[in-house]
């Protein structure tokens, strides 16, 4: 092992990459690690000198807080690289800020802007041959940070790890799917986490995810807590529905993420002329679109899947297809965005970072 230090950053680099004995043709979304991750604790109230490690097995007292509470919030962003083999990240200062947001709600301490960025592009520079050229290939890069402090007292911890470990991808796409609309379950509500990308929003997820996939759906589009009236989420992902030619989205509120791709995709489709109407969407006026055709599309819109269509919906009993588009808004998004992350668009909105 190697070890050296760079100004504030101690790297110890693995003796010998695992990269070898991986079959990137053949890959499960988040299953394969690179050879390092990012580590920086939290005690006596400062972060302290990050390290960059080999990745392995982290050694935690079993009253760690984080395995009672919950108290964990993470993101997603990933890293690609272009025909000339530079590597770009999207719109990752999103990212970092938002990670900081969740932390807030969830009671842990801010992270440093500079530890995360210089932890980053050297996580980056060191697993590089990780990141794979071609369109869908990516590295999705995961930080994340979790109350170390052991003691089971329900409080926020005093004593917290920040990481960043990273996995390669390939185009998240598992077909179009089916939806069920949410009538009992919701995923957030007011006052509460749901903008948040906290550890807990997603546990609470796989319950009614599971049930409505005993029904036939892949995923469940959450609807408001209060009346089940509105659609707010679908999946992991925010959610958009083309009536006709209108594209209509829930606004962000305390029970939805704000979205790096959701906005993102706003912001393409205004300057493409695209009326996108951000306001809150009942479920009836996209039952009664489905029942008199003039709902063309419905798809999710994450970091991991980019845009994920929807092919059809279930809501009390009913099942609602939805007819596949010839030029549909879904892949329209899906290139403009990629071209941009890939380096093959011009970055009008300047939103890659070369790392
Ligand atoms: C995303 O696509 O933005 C996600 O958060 C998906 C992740 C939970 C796997």
């Amino acid at each position: 092992m190697k070890n050296t230090i760079s100004q504030a950053l101690k790297i110890s680099e693995v003796s010998e990459s695992k990269i070898g004995q991986v079959d990137f043709e053949n890959l499960n979304f988040g299953k394969i690690f690179t050879d390092h991750m990012f580590v920086c604790d939290y005690v006596n109230g400062e972060w302290q000198t990050p390290e960059i490690v080999p990745y392995g097995p982290l050694t935690m007292e079993p009253s760690a807080r984080v395995f009672h509470y919950g108290q964990a919030v993470f993101e997603g962003m990933k890293a690609y690289k272009d025909d000339n083999g530079d590597t770009f990240l999207f719109r990752p200062d999103e990212n970092f800020k938002r990670i900081n947001i969740s932390a807030e709600r969830l009671a842990i301490p801010e992270f440093p802007e500079d530890y995360f960025f210089e932890g980053l592009n050297a996580l980056l520079k060191l697993d590089n041959e990780w990141i794979k050229p071609g369109y869908g290939n990516s590295l999705y890069i995961r930080p994340f940070v979790i109350a170390t402090q052991a003691s089971v007292s329900a409080s926020e911890a005093d004593e917290y790890k920040f990481m960043i470990i990273c996995s390669p991808a390939q185009s998240y796409y598992s077909g179009d799917v089916s939806v069920l609309v949410a009538e009992k379950f919701s995923r957030s509500a007011n006052g509460g986490f749901g903008y948040a990308k906290a550890a807990g929003n997603y546990a609470g997820q796989f319950y009614p995810t599971k049930l409505a996939q005993e029904q036939g759906y892949q995923q469940v589009i959450w609807t408001d807590a209060n009346t089940h009236e509105y659609m707010e989420e679908a999946g992991t992902m925010n959610v958009f529905f083309r009536v006709n030619d209108t594209l209509l989205t829930a606004p962000v509120s305390d029970r939805i993420l704000d979205g790096v791709t959701r906005k993102s995709l706003i912001t393409i489709a205004e300057k493409e002329g695209i009326k996108v109407d951000v306001r809150p969407v009942k479920v009836s006026e996209i039952v009664e679109a489905a029942k008199n055709g003039s709902l063309k599309e419905v798809f999710g819109a994450g970091t991991a899947a980019v845009v994920s269509p929807v092919k059809a919906f279930g809501y009390k009993g009913e099942h609602y297809e939805i007819e596949k588009q010839e030029n549909s808004y879904a892949s329209y998004f899906k290139k403009a965005l990629m071209d941009i992350q890939y380096n093959k668009a011009e970055d009008t909105f300047s939103w890659r970072y070369k790392v």
